[in-house]
């Protein structure tokens, strides 16, 4: 099995590596002076299953992901997977207003174009996996993330931070053994959301907070200040994707956050949670 890693997933696709004893595919990856970019695959792939890897945020990482992809077929791979860490544009899944672009549609069918099957993680919602033309499959970060903060021996409760995400904080507090509830959001545009109180039992408690992307922090940050209210001890912001837009740590450690925790689908400085063995286990 040989891997490339795309810019976005080098640390991902050397765990894999290492995860499914594999060999990392080298290339030669550069720019041009008007900024194209330019790869070269270096192994002989010939005939072989090649795992492509690779976030689809932002923009440029998906150009380079179709040129890995054409790459990687030209060089005459037998099989082609394409792991999409965190898969971009993935949150406009359907045509909230006549006219618009369904985002989640076009990028899936353009990935479909050069690969096999396609493998993602925590999707916004799982039924955009049917817009992939070929064999498509999720998997949850959520053991890996549940692990990470049983680890912490204190988390009293998981929090949702709306009904949406709620089976995601049930399943990881079943793992952690603690309790869970969730809160009530209204998403009044892309960066404002409301965040209604609820009969919430935090007092003195230790509470993860767990979605499946933190863009702004709006959300998150406005849960944290709910707790707080509530008279929380300490409060952990909790995601599979960190997006970190607009200063969104920030936000969230001045709403009174104790710990900003992502995995690695984005890489960032709060990815604590691997995820290559998430993958490792679906390719297995
Ligand atoms: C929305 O449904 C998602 O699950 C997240 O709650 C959302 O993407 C977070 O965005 P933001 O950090 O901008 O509030």
């Amino acid at each position: 099995m040989y891997i490339v890693g795309g810019s976005a997933s080098e640390k991902i696709a050397k765990d894999l590596c290492r995860e499914l004893k594999a060999s990392y595919v080298k290339k030669i990856t550069k720019r041009f002076p008007d900024d194209e970019l330019y790869i070269q695959i270096l192994d002989n792939i010939n005939k072989k299953h090649v795992i492509i890897i690779q976030t689809t945020y932002s923009d440029q990482k998906i150009v380079e992901l179709f040129l890995l992809q054409n790459a990687v077929k030209e060089a005459g791979a037998k099989e082609i997977t394409v792991v999409i860490p965190y898969f971009g544009y993935a949150r406009q899944d359907t045509k909230f207003k006549e006219g618009e672009a369904i985002s989640a549609k076009a990028m899936a069918e353009l990935i479909s174009l050069n690969a096999d099957k396609i493998i993602t993680v925590d999707p916004h919602k799982e039924h955009i996996l049917k817009f992939f033309t070929k064999t498509s499959i999720s998997c949850s970060a959520i053991p890996e993330i549940a692990k990470y903060l049983k680890n912490k021996k204190n988390i009293d409760m998981v929090l949702a931070p709306d009904k949406g995400a709620l089976d995601r904080a049930k399943q990881a507090s079943k793992i952690i053994k603690c309790d869970f509830d969730h809160m009530e959001k209204t998403r009044i545009d892309g960066a404002t959301v409301q965040i209604k109180p609820k009969n919430l039992d935090a007092r003195n408690k230790n509470v993860a907070i767990i979605d499946d992307i933190i863009s702004t922090g709006g959300t998150m940050a406005k849960s944290i200040k709910e707790l707080k209210k509530y008279g929380a001890k300490k409060v952990y912001a909790v995601c599979t994707h960190g997006l970190f837009a607009d200063n969104a740590d920030k936000k969230l450690m001045s709403a009174g956050c104790n710990e900003i925790i992502s995995t690695d689908t984005i890489e960032n400085k709060f990815s604590k949670v691997k995820i290559a063995p998430l993958i490792a286990q679906l390719i297995r």
